[in-house]
C-alpha cells in the first residue's frame, strides 16, 4: 500500500530542497572567493543566498527598523546591478534612524526591494532613487522617487494588480512586483498608491501606514 504524503510539509519540504540549492551556490561562492578577481561575486552571491534564506524563513528575522531595512534592500539592488551589469543607482536617504515598522523586517525587505529593483531596471540616464519619510499626527508617510521614464500612462490605472507589466517574460511571472508590494502594505492597513512626478519626470510610489 503507498503511504500517503503529508501535504502539511509542502513547504517545508520546499525549504529543505531549496536550502541543497542555496549550499550549492555557498560552495561556488567560496570557490570564487579563492581567486582574488571573484572576491566580490563571491561576496555578492555570500549576500544573495542570505537573502533568499531569510525570504524563507530559514534565518531569522530581524527587528523591523526602516533605516536598517531600506539599507539591507539597497545592498540587494546594488547586487543585483552589479551581477545584472546596470549603472549603478545613487541613492538619497532621507529616514531618521529610530522609524519602526510593524510586522516582519522579512516583508518590508520585499516591499523595498521590489520597489527600488524596478527603478534599478527603467532608469536609462544615470539613475537616482530618493526615499524620504514624513510624519502626520498618526500616520507615516514613505515615498520612494526616482528620475527614470516614468510609469506608461496605460498601465497606471491597474499597476498594483497581478500581471500587470511591459517586460516581456515568457515565464509569465512578470507583474507581481507591485503586486507583492501592495498586498504586504495592505496586511499592515497601509496604502500605496503610484503617479509620475510632474517635474523632472520619474515616477513616485507613496506608502502611507497607520502607526501607533
Ligand atoms: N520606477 C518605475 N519606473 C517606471 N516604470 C515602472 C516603475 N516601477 C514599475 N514600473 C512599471 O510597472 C510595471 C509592473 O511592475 P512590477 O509589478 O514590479 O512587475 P515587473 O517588474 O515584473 O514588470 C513594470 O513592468 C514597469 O512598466
Ligand atoms: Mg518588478
Amino acid at each position: 500500500m503507498e503511504e500517503s504524503l503529508d501535504p502539511d510539509l509542502s513547504h517545508e519540504t520546499l525549504i529543505h530542497d531549496l536550502n541543497n540549492v542555496f549550499e550549492t551556490i555557498t560552495e561556488a561562492a567560496e570557490l570564487l572567493n579563492s581567486d582574488r578577481r571573484w572576491k566580490l561575486l563571491a561576496a555578492t552571491l555570500g549576500r544573495s543566498v542570505r537573502r533568499g534564506k531569510r525570504l524563507l524563513g530559514a534565518l531569522p528575522d530581524g527587528t523591523p527598523n526602516l533605516a536598517a531595512i531600506v539599507e539591507d534592500a539597497i545592498q540587494s539592488v546594488n547586487d543585483y546591478c552589479v551581477a545584472a551589469r546596470k549603472p549603478r543607482l545613487r541613492w538619497v536617504r532621507r529616514v531618521p534612524a529610530d522609524v519602526r515598522l510593524p510586522g516582519s523586517s522579512k516583508d518590508w525587505e520585499r516591499v523595498f526591494v521590489n520597489l527600488f529593483l524596478n527603478t534599478a531596471q527603467a532608469v536609462r540616464r544615470p539613475g537616482r532613487i530618493e526615499i524620504e519619510t514624513e510624519r502626520a499626527q498618526d500616520t507615516l508617510v514613505i515615498t520612494i522617487s526616482d528620475n527614470g521614464p516614468g510609469i506608461p500612462a496605460e498601465i497606471l490605472p491597474g499597476l498594483f494588480r497581478p500581471h500587470v507589466s511591459t517586460k516581456a517574460d515568457r515565464s509569465g511571472r512578470s507583474g507581481l512586483g507591485l503586486h507583492i508590494v501592495a498586498s504586504i502594505v495592505k496586511k499592515y492597513s497601509g496604502r500605496v498608491g503610484a503617479a509620475n512626478r510632474e517635474r523632472g519626470g520619474g515616477a513616485i510610489f507613496t506608502i502611507s501606514l497607520p502607526v501607533t
